[in-house]
């Protein structure tokens, strides 16, 4: 303002103090005189009275609501290594792969955007859309911590912008997935408002917070985990079933606790925090004390009748959220410590076992076991089944051998990254299989021996009714490559547990083995999936190169989410997202520790 002259301006500042003065005085004088109480929580919107979920009436009221714990955060052990030193040309590779890995993840966005934007998945092959999560956008909130932490701030902007018209009293589907709903939607709110403190993304949380809440509304508390949210929507009167899978109830806790702890309203933490007690008091009553059965009842508050016991699919998430949520509640609830040692002990003891390789390596695969009890106590088959879904497991037990001095634990955990390292390499693009089969060692030494992994490859033909007394035609036909027994499910569906786990192992050890092996994972996975717009999953990675692997249009919302925030992660800054400061949660969304 060249024409004002210095008099004028200070005559206008003048006033503009007293102007000032006066608003404050009055309205502090009035704040102190009419309410003495503090000033509304940022998550409370003018529209939050009038939300839907909000006014819903509760069918059964709970009778009293546990309270958040008050006793002071312990101070864990430290996870993560000494920073590794690094010469100027180990920087710059290093900086290469973290910017191929932006690249990829940017592509994929810039697609999601323009053909699918605010759709639950982009089809990566035909730029379709789909729906199965509630038709809420659950790519676009699943990738938003993930924008943050690539320094994509225009599009976090926009995204986060988007996502506040997110309607979560609408939506086409019958019945919705309350586990899948809380990890995606719950989590990845909450891990983007840890990270950039946008009040936003709090009140979005709690939109959600408050919709899953009705969830629980059943005569004892417990939750509907395939919710038919129609019906709660009209009022009507719901009961927790009678069989569900155990990782679908068990694995509610840390978004529900994250989120009191944020609100200071202990609701959901009291909700989550009654199956914690009934699991914990069944634990040891199981056919194979320690671990809970895949199936579990929510309507009798059943925990402990089943035979089948692994840490894979439809059961993992619950022992992960054990040392989780020991880390993200500064240890105040000493439960969660003593329900992970216990269910390791066996775990190590009954589901691992070191599978006979071509080179003899000393790794380690988790497997399923059934245990029955036929009168003369129990007996506990392991069916040697991997999963690449179980490969979250080496970085689990890094976790929880770091927080609670473990050293067997961490033993575990090395020789179970090796495992799924080894399993990408062992296939023809590098990528491991949803599914496979291996033969265990029958004693410590384990030597390669041709002849009984031909038997083993007849026998889980036999199993499978594919008989044929050839096992050549049969190693032949299903392409397996030497030690492989079977592999029911070719698939590679762009998981990221493999990855999850080599990151965590290299933020515990500063390994620098684990980070190539992340840059040969990322590159073959890339190149296997890449499509003209994004990436997608493939059908059968036991195809050698040069064939089709057979392109599934998907992409599920975790490859965002997960898998290119871990790779990412690994070529980042070594305290970029420390695991002394976040955990994270299933869906890889980081909360922030509390701490001493
Ligand atoms: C990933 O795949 C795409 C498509 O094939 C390719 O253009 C890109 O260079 C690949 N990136 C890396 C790091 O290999
Ligand atoms: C279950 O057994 C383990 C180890 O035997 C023990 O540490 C734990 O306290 C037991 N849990 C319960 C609830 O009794």
């Amino acid at each position: 303002m060249p024409l004002i002259r210095p008099r004028s301006t200070a005559g206008i500042a003048l006033i503009t103090t007293l102007l000032l003065l006066y608003l404050w005085t009055s309205s502090t004088s009035s704040t102190l005189s009419t309410t003495p109480s503090s000033p509304p929580p940022v998550w409370r919107t003018p529209q939050y009275e009038s939300y839907f979920w909000t006014t819903l009436p509760t069918n059964y009221p709970p009778k009293q609501i546990r309270p958040l714990p008050t006793t002071s955060p312990l101070k864990f052990p430290r996870i993560q290594a000494a920073s590794p030193s690094e010469s100027p040309e180990a920087l710059k590779t290093r900086l290469q792969r973290q910017t191929a890995v932006k690249d990829v993840f940017s592509k994929c966005w810039a697609s999601y955007k323009r053909h699918a934007w605010k759709a639950d998945e982009l089809a990566p092959v035909s730029g379709g859309q789909k729906n199965p999560f509630g038709g809420w956008a659950a790519t676009l909130v699943d990738s938003l911590d993930t924008l943050y932490l690539m320094d994509m701030k225009p599009e976090f902007d926009e995204a986060v912008a988007a996502a506040a018209s997110i309607d979560f009293t609408k939506t086409d589907l019958d019945e919705v997935n309350v586990f899948e709903t809380t990890i995606r939607y719950l989590g990845g709110f909450l891990s983007a408002y840890d990270l950039s403190a946008d009040a936003r993304l709090l009140s979005k949380a709690v939109e959600v917070g408050e919709m899953l809440y009705h969830a629980f509304d059943t005569p004892n508390r417990m939750p509907i985990t395939r919710w038919a949210i129609h019906a709660a929507m009209a009022g009507k009167k719901q009961v927790a079933p009678a069989g569900l899978l155990v990782a679908e109830i068990g694995s509610l806790s840390m978004e529900f606790t994250r989120l009191s702890m944020l609100t200071r309203d202990p609701k959901w933490f009291d909700a989550v925090q009654r199956i914690t007690e009934g699991m914990a008091a069944q634990q040891n009553a199981t056919a194979l004390p320690g671990l809970w059965p895949l199936v579990v009842s929510a309507q009798d508050e059943i925990y402990s009748v089943g035979d089948t016991f692994t840490l894979g699919a439809m059961a993992d998430s619950v022992y992960e959220y054990l040392p989780k949520m020991s880390a993200l509640t500064g240890g105040q609830l000493p439960v969660y410590r003593e329900m992970y040692e216990a269910a390791m002990a066996t775990a190590l003891k009954h589901n691992l076992f070191r599978p006979m390789t071509p080179s003899n390596q000393d790794i380690l695969v988790a497997g399923t076991v059934k245990a029955a009890d036929n009168g003369g106590g129990v007996k506990a088959t392991l069916e040697p089944q991997g999963q690449h879904l179980v490969c979250f497991l080496g970085g689990l037990l890094t976790l929880g051998g770091k927080l609670f001095g473990r050293q067997q634990d961490l033993d575990a955990a090395r020789r179970l990254v090796d495992g799924c390292v080894w399993t990408y390499k062992a296939l023809p693009r590098g990528i491991m299989p949803e599914t496979f089969y291996m033969l265990p060692c029958p004693s410590s030494t384990c030597a390669w021996d041709e002849a009984s992994w031909k038997k083993g490859v007849l026998a889980r033909a036999k199993d499978a009714d594919k008989a044929s007394d050839d096992a050549d035609a049969i190693i032949s036909r299903d392409r397996l490559p030497k030690g492989f027994t079977s592999i029911p499910d070719r698939r590679y569906i762009l998981r990221p547990e493999a990855i999850e786990s080599v990151f965590v192992s290299y933020r515990a050890t500063a390994n620098p083995s684990l980070m190539e092996s992340a840059w040969e994972m990322f590159t073959a996975i890339n190149a296997t999936t890449s499509t003209r717009l994004a990436n997608s999953a493939v059908w059968d990675v036991t195809r050698p190169i040069g064939e089709d692997p057979g392109m599934a249009d998907s992409m599920e919302s975790f490859w965002m989410g997960e898998t290119l925030k871990y790779f990412y992660l690994v070529f980042a800054a070594w305290d970029d997202v420390s695991l002394d400061e976040w955990v994270f949660n299933t869906e890889a969304h980081p909360f922030r520790r509390l701490l001493p």
